[in-house]
């Protein structure tokens, strides 16, 4: 029976509670699966601070560098807004994303049936939506130098940040964008601002030749990441797969995340560069909802898009389609048995708590796993 290391960072805020979550999820797998997770914890962001000075140490990142997959909560909270920049809680997931070379960021947006009603859209713009945006994560405007304040002669502070993609880093996250349509429905759009950005000039050329050489079967559609946030709201399911730089994927994320009902539904995988020798690539999974310090502590937290990024652990870095099915199938049946957690509360619907739901899910999961 095969064993895979996971490397669990729960972080700050609701980060542990819902870590416990996907731990008792884990807890099933090893207990019935037909795979074996050997799991190890350690702290990051806020909580790394507290104990070691620093948002991610050396040895929370060959831990990482190690596994399978990390599974990653959140980070960041009020208590550490006085901390420097460059020790900041958020510091610890930015490197963990550069020193994997995790450029590739998954956040598919799904909206369950059940949950239709709980979209600020109507009903009929996100009934079955099953989008893709493909965030690259380790370039652009993150990253790129120089990144910083300095102060003027006459006493004014200059800041600056600096947007940089090579032919190289386009490419490649172009050729993940048409590798996943190819399994969906055959269909990216590109979006960027080559009206107004260098960075969009080159961005929109790569994309347009890589798609040439490599990728002619997929339908390739250019779009201006300002008229691709407001089509995502206007008629999203004209959308298959987008795929853009980092700055742009972080806040179309964000705004794809509210059309499924909620932030607390969004799951996310991290993915690198295959391995030339073994085709492993190097992972980190984590819900996009972030620390949500407002909530945290009272169990009161969504625990789904943890789960559901445990389960795309299984898709993309355990070869366990599946389990991940199955725990997805899960996640349905839950809702649609009408369990809500306040961020996703209905009338008439039995609201719920972090636990509560968690469980449910087993559960179900027991169910689906036993039939
Ligand atoms: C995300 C988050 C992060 C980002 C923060 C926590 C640094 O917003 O993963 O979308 O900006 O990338
Ligand atoms: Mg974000």
């Amino acid at each position: 029976m095969t064993t895979h290391s996971l490397l669990l960072l729960p972080g700050d805020g609701i980060g542990p509670e819902v870590m416990t979550e996907v731990e008792r999820v884990v807890a099933f797998f090893n207990k019935k699966g037909k795979a074996k997770f050997k799991t190890e914890t350690d702290v990051v962001g806020g909580a790394a601070i507290d104990k070691h000075g620093v948002p991610l140490t050396a040895g929370a990142l060959a831990k990482a560098q190690a596994a399978d997959a990390v599974i990653f909560g959140a980070v960041g909270g009020p208590k550490w807004d006085k901390v420097a920049y460059d020790k900041r809680p958020e510091g610890g997931l930015l490197a963990l994303r550069k020193e994997l070379d995790l450029f590739a960021n998954l956040r598919p947006a799904i909206c369950y049936p059940a949950l239709a009603e709980a979209s600020s859209l109507k009903r009929e713009h996100v009934e079955g939506l099953d989008i893709l945006i493909l965030r690259e994560l380790t370039g652009g405007t993150y990253f790129g130098e120089p990144k910083e304040i300095v102060t003027l002669e006459d006493g004014q502070k200059r800041a600056v940040d600096t947007t940089v993609y090579t032919t190289r880093e386009i490419e490649r996250i172009a050729r993940v964008a048409f590798d996943l349509a190819r399994k969906r429905r055959n269909k990216v759009h590109s979006a960027e601002k080559r009206n107004v950005m260098k960075t969009g000039v080159l961005w929109n050329e790569v994309v347009t030749a890589t798609h040439a050489r490599e990728a002619k079967d997929v339908e390739l559609h250019h779009i201006l990441a300002d008229a691709c946030a407001m089509q995502l709201v206007r008629n999203p399911k004209q959308f298959d797969v987008i795929v853009c730089d980092n700055l742009f994927g972080d806040m179309l994320s964000d705004e794809a995340a509210m059309l499924t009902g909620s932030i607390g539904m969004l799951p996310s995988a991290s993915l690198g560069a295959p391995d030339p020798k073994t085709g492993k690539r190097k992972a980190l999974y984590e819900p996009v909802h972030g620390s949500a310090p407002d909530i945290a502590g009272k169990g009161l937290a969504n625990p789904i898009a943890a789960i559901a990024s445990y389960a795309m652990a299984l898709r993309y870095s355990c070869g366990l389609a599946k389990e991940a099915d199955l725990i997805d199938k899960a996640i349905a049946n839950t809702l649609a048995r009408g369990l809500r957690t306040a961020d996703i509360l209905q009338p008439n619907m039995r609201k719920v708590g972090t636990a509560e739901m968690g469980q449910a899910i087993l559960e179900e999961i027991e169910k689906l796993a036993a039939a």
